[in-house]
């Protein structure tokens, strides 16, 4: 007998399995209704938006995951998740390119319907703060416990497993503040500087985090090999006098 591909086995709603698996009846829906929407770019907003959050949502189950793994001593496998959760956060920076294409009037529509939601309550942004400091705990808790000084281990071979993990982790944090800095400018482009968001609270609370940190000994480092190296030098800078613009390259923001 001739196995029938075309009628699904799974259980679930949806007329194939792929929309049994994959749940799309119920995730195509989850957009504003045609009859809903004020204006048509609702759906790029809501689009960005949602696959973001999903991508945040897989990239800290990863970030968890490699926490457990430190804490196993599993260096190597903690590295290799922390890789996967560091490229979801790539994703989602490329895909605030999307946002170019919004407007700056239509989005002045298009926020009235936001009500008081804001990005500072964004589901995904809160694990990632969540996980990132367990993570940190789980390494700084290593350190001790290994007795490491970290500038020696800088100073050291790049394929030790601990090494390649402290790096894991900066590719982490790296990637989480460019994040941060794409969508500054995504949100300055339309919005405009020295506004108000819908949360009543200046959007220039976002430049303010943009040098935050989840590893700042890992980035504090950097500068001890800089103060320790042979071009040791040059640290401290006393009286730094700063080259100033050229006026041509454009005024200041
Ligand atoms: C039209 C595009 C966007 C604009 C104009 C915009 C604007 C803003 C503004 C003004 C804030 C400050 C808080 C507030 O007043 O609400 C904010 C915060 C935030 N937004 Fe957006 N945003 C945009 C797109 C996105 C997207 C696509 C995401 C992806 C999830 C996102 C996530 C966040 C997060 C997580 C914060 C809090 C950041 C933090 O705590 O440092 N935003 N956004």
């Amino acid at each position: 007998m001739v196995k029938d591909y075309s009628v699904p086995i799974l259980n679930g709603s949806g007329d194939t399995d792929y929309a049994r698996y994959m749940r799309t009846d119920e995730l195509l829906s989850l957009q504003r209704k045609p009859e809903e929407i004020i204006h048509r770019d609702e759906l790029l907003f809501q689009v960005v938006h949602q696959s973001s959050e999903l991508w945040l949502k897989h990239a800290c189950f990863e970030v968890e995951e490699a926490t457990r793994q430190v804490q196993l001593g599993a260096l190597d496998t903690a590295a290799r998740l922390l890789g996967r959760a560091s490229l979801g956060i790539e994703l989602i920076t490329g895909q605030l390119e999307m946002l170019r294409h919004l407007a700056p009037w239509d989005f002045q529509t298009l926020r009235t319907i936001l009500g008081h939601g804001s990005g500072f309550e964004s589901p995904g942004w809160h694990a990632v703060q969540r996980v990132s400091h367990a993570l940190s705990r789980a390494f700084n808790k290593l350190i001790i416990q290994e007795c490491v000084d970290l500038a020696e281990l800088y100073r050291g071979s790049p394929d030790r497993p601990l090494y390649r993990l402290a790096e894991a982790m900066i590719d982490w944090d790296e990637r989480v503040a460019i994040w941060r800095v794409r969508h500054y400018k995504i949100a300055t482009r339309i919005l405009g500087h020295e506004v108000i968001g819908t949360k009543g609270l200046p959007l220039e609370i976002l430049n303010s985090r943009l040098s935050q940190k989840f590893f700042p000994e890992l980035w504090r480092i950097r500068t001890v090999l800089s103060e320790t190296g042979p071009m040791a030098h040059l640290c401290p800078l006393d009286e730094p006098s700063i080259p100033a613009e050229n006026e041509e390259a454009g005024g200041a923001l």
